[in-house]
């Protein structure tokens, strides 16, 4: 929300206080990524204030995304964890190692090479999953990060992920590995690394997603 518009509202708010007034219904501000700047570190500044939902609560710090701004590959997970919470930045948890692991070891990529975001910016208590009006709310963030950044393959992790990205409710283990047309770009579901510390048996299978979507890279910078 810009500056002046919420000094605007917060003005408003206390004259009505002063008029006797002590409960407001929820007013609902919805916004779209078509009202957001064009440029990332001015998004960053707007994400980083934003009270839209009540995530920012309970949040330590909004976990913006972080990575090359002109990556070619983007990986989007479902919203920060504690440690991410704690540290204002994405996947550097367990959860995150792995994923770190997997950047470097199988793309044979720097993780700052690539991009990293999630679906919401802060996060869950108790991890909980994101509600849908919570990334309803947070997700013009991430479609801005995916136009300003232009990606040409972004990688689903997980369920919440996929399905909040395409709308498709499509399990994540029958569709993980297909490669999809996403508006003139990639998009490659893969198990959520926290899903494949639990389940380690599962790792051979995005180890194939992760060579796959290595081929694509190679096809795009050839
Ligand atoms: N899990 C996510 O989905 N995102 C993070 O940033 C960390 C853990």
């Amino acid at each position: 929300m810009k500056r002046k518009l919420r000094l605007e509202i917060l003005y408003n708010l206390y004259r009505l206080q002063w008029l006797g007034y002590e409960y407001m219904q929820p007013i609902e501000i919805q916004q779209s990524s078509r009202d957001l700047p064009d440029d990332l570190e001015e998004l960053k500044k707007i994400v980083l204030e934003c009270h839209l939902c009540d995530l920012a609560k309970t949040r330590k710090n909004v976990v913006f995304g972080e990575g090359d701004p002109k990556a070619n590959l983007m990986f989007v997970g479902e919203g920060p964890g504690a440690t991410e919470d704690e540290t204002g930045r994405p996947f550097v948890g367990r959860a995150g190692q792995l994923l770190t692991k997997m950047i470097e070891n199988v793309l044979e990529l720097k993780r700052s090479d690539v991009y990293i975001a999630n679906i919401v910016k802060c996060r869950p208590p108790n991890n909980r999953v994101p509600t849908p009006e919570e990334v309803e709310k947070c997700i013009p963030y991430l479609w801005k990060q995916i136009e300003l950044i232009d990606p040409k393959i972004i990688v689903a992790l997980g369920s919440t992920s996929y399905r909040h990205l395409t709308g498709d409710k499509t399990p994540i283990s029958k569709i993980r590995g297909q490669v999809i047309d996403f508006g003139g770009r990639k998009l490659i579901p893969t198990y959520h690394p926290s899903f494949l510390l639990r389940n380690p048996s599962k790792k051979r299978e995005a180890y194939e997603d992760l060579l796959k979507i290595k081929e694509l890279l190679c096809e795009f910078s050839s």
